[in-house]
């Protein structure tokens, strides 16, 4: 998950990661980490079994908090003569065990409690979500279908299994979920500022590509990152998310894309997808030419000239219209008078936003982690942003979004 992101979810948030005996235990190490670095406050209990893969003591140096562990130990009592179970039960926001093992999860399907982290888990009222790794043969079994659907109906939140390798050697479900899945869904079950649930939100992605032929075609520098952060932080805050996008990067989850080269596929993309959405964020770069011909075989130089001639491709934010209640933003990126040929283009396309950015200083901007923007208004206004992660940028731009969505009356499904 990215920086920005898992600090928004997770900082100063009180989370007690539960480990289990199983192989996948030192990835608990690893979600233990981000959390911390995320700025969540972090406590660990573990099994007897997960002592065994794991040490209490790397736990303890990456929470920087003594590890529950053991029951019946120096532990249990503590300087208040309170119980160290009920304590800690009593602590977190939000409980995470991962690896959950089938023994784990047929313990909490039967109330069972015989060691520190089942008995913490038992006597809290702590949301609790579990990240189940096993082999596929136990996860199959019908013991642990009916524990996995007990447990299930009454509530807890359950993250993976997946396909793919298992410890054994084989290949089936019963892998551990990603670290940003389990992140994802912990952020899920932590609750947070979801200010765009209920919304539907159309963003474009990156640089579209107009084949010459089989081996060209007219680019540019776009890398799509900054559409990627948006449709990130958009599903962050709860937004449902179609990314259409001509980059490779990772989709990021939870977001729904659909892959595009060219502005004609871009735009029977955005076009399809825009019927009842309620923001559009055109971060793409879109060509505003193509070949007129795309040759079928590779041309030969001598063949270019006459070849290469090119045709308008659709202005895909002009031509949507201003009916129903899309909020439309746009991003210009210039090389020279800068919020002069933002404001032209936001009046030219009908655009409720546009996102300005100096594109001259190459360190910045496409291509670059960071974006400084202006977000310039319909109605005046305008927000100068310096230097930032493109994350952070794409929250203020869907701040900015939100807040005319509001303003139009358009956002009465806005919470
Ligand atoms: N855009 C679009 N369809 C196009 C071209 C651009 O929807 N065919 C969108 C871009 O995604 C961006 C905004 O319009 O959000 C401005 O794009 P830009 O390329 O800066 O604008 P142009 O209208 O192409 O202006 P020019 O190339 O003359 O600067």
């Amino acid at each position: 998950m990215n920086g920005h992101l898992a600090r928004r979810a997770f900082s100063g948030r009180r989370v007690l990661v539960g480990v289990c005996g199983g192989v996948a235990a030192y990835k608990a190490a690893e979600a233990v980490s981000a959390l911390v670095q995320a700025g969540a406050d972090v406590r660990v209990a573990m099994t007897p079994e997960a002592t065994r893969f794991i040490t209490p003591l790397t736990m303890e140096a990456l929470s920087a908090q003594p590890v529950a562990s053991d029951l019946f130990g120096g532990q249990r009592v503590q300087a208040d003569g309170g119980e160290a179970h009920i304590a800690l039960s009593d602590w977190p926001e939000a409980i995470l065990v991962m690896p959950a093992t089938a023994n784990f999860i047929a313990k909490l399907a039967h109330g069972l409690a015989d060691e520190m982290l089942s008995t913490t888990v038992l006597a809290s009222s702590a949301p609790l979500l579990l990240a189940p790794a096993m082999h596929s043969r136990m996860w199959e079994q019908p013991a642990t279908v009916d524990n996995v659907e007990t447990v299930r109906g009454r509530g807890v939140a359950m993250v993976g299994p997946v396909s793919g390798r298992l410890a054994s050697g084989d290949e089936g479900i019963g892998r551990l979920a990603d670290l940003d899945e389990i992140l994802r869904a912990l952020r899920g079950v932590l609750g947070g500022e979801r200010d765009m649930s209920g919304l539907a939100v159309v963003v474009s992605a990156g640089g579209t590509r107009e084949p010459i032929d089989p081996v060209r075609y007219i680019g540019n520098r776009s890398s799509g990152m900054m559409g990627h952060a948006l449709a990130a932080a958009a599903e962050a805050r709860g937004a449902r998310v179609t990314l259409v996008t001509t980059s490779a990067m990772p989709v990021p989850a939870g977001v729904e894309a659909t892959r595009v080269d060219t502005a004609a596929e871009m735009a029977a993309a955005i076009g399809e997808h825009v019927q009842g959405a309620d923001i559009l964020v055109m971060a793409a770069a879109v060509a505003d030419f193509r070949p007129r011909r795309r040759a079928d075989r590779k041309l030969k130089k001598a063949e270019m000239s006459e070849s290469l001639e090119l045709e308008r491709n659709d202005d895909i934010l002009g031509s949507l219209g201003g009916a129903g209640r899309l909020v439309k933003v746009g991003f210009a990126a210039e090389t020279h008078d800068v919020l002069d040929h933002a404001q032209e283009k936001l009046m030219a396309k009908g655009l409720d936003l546009i996102v300005a950015n100096d594109v001259s200083d190459p360190s910045i901007g496409m291509g670059s982690a960071d974006n400084a923007v202006s977000i310039i208004g319909r109605d005046g206004s305008r927000e100068d942003l310096g230097r930032a992660p493109k994350m952070e940028i794409a929250d203020h731009v869907l701040d900015a979004a939100l807040g005319v969505l509001r303003a139009s009356g358009r956002g009465e499904r806005v919470s």
